[in-house]
């Protein structure tokens, strides 16, 4: 039987995949015990899990290396091209939003804003939908900082609890999008894996989250 390799975005997702995982009935000890290891296959099964990070599970799928992936769809909105995007898992559950310092008019004013992301792509896009010409400066994390330290007029970052926001003095000037986990499959594998692949989607679909 052909195994079946699985790439899952290490960190937030890590711990609900596991338990959709076991849910659907695979033995997670290897994960759970993992260390320092990064490819953990599933015991008495043809299923191998790999650990990375959210846009090289996109990399790997899209380069056939894996043939599945879970990943937000924050990272597929920044990062996606070519794959099936098959499932909302349901989980993951966050926002995309515009956000900035608390009682700053943000709208107003004649100068292209400066934007901080970790999501440029996202970022550009949806200014252009506004046909709003923006600056747009890429920043690797704790993005929130951009605006306290004066780097930025705004931020676009995900949103989860709202807490990071609040507890810096910054607030959502406008909602962009819903973003979850999604379940992404190789293009060729979904032929050439066709029947192990559906199997999985099936298990997965009857037990994910609402
Ligand atoms: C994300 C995001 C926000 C925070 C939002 O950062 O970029 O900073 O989580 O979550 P909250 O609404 O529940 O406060 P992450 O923790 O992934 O770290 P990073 O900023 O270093 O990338």
């Amino acid at each position: 039987m052909d195994t079946i390799r699985i790439a899952l975005t290490k960190g937030r997702l890590e711990k609900n995949t596991m338990e959709l995982f076991e849910k659907i009935g695979l033995d997670c000890t290897n994960l759970k015990e993992k260390g320092r290891k990064l490819i953990l296959p599933i015991t008495g099964t043809n299923i191998e899990i790999v650990l990375a990070k959210a846009a090289d599970v996109i990399t790997y799928v899209e380069h056939g290396v894996c043939d599945v992936g879970i990943v937000g769809k924050d990272t597929i909105m920044e990062d996606g091209h070519s794959f099936y995007e098959v499932l909302d898992l349901g989980f993951g559950k966050c926002r995309f939003a515009l956000a900035g310092q608390v009682d700053k008019d943000f709208y107003t004013g004649y100068n292209a804003k400066r934007i901080a992301t970790k999501y440029p792509n996202v970022a550009r896009s949806f200014f252009e939908e506004k046909c709003m010409n923006v600056e747009i400066i890429k920043i690797e994390g704790s993005v929130e900082l951009a605006p306290l330290l004066g780097l930025s007029d705004a931020i676009v970052d995900i949103v989860e609890t709202g807490t990071t926001l609040k507890e810096n003095g910054l607030e959502i000037y406008e909602e962009i999008c819903p973003i979850s986990a999604r379940m992404i499959v190789n293009i060729p594998s979904m032929k050439l894996k066709k029947e192990e692949i559906e199997k999985l989607i099936d298990l997965i679909e009857n037990k994910k989250e609402a």
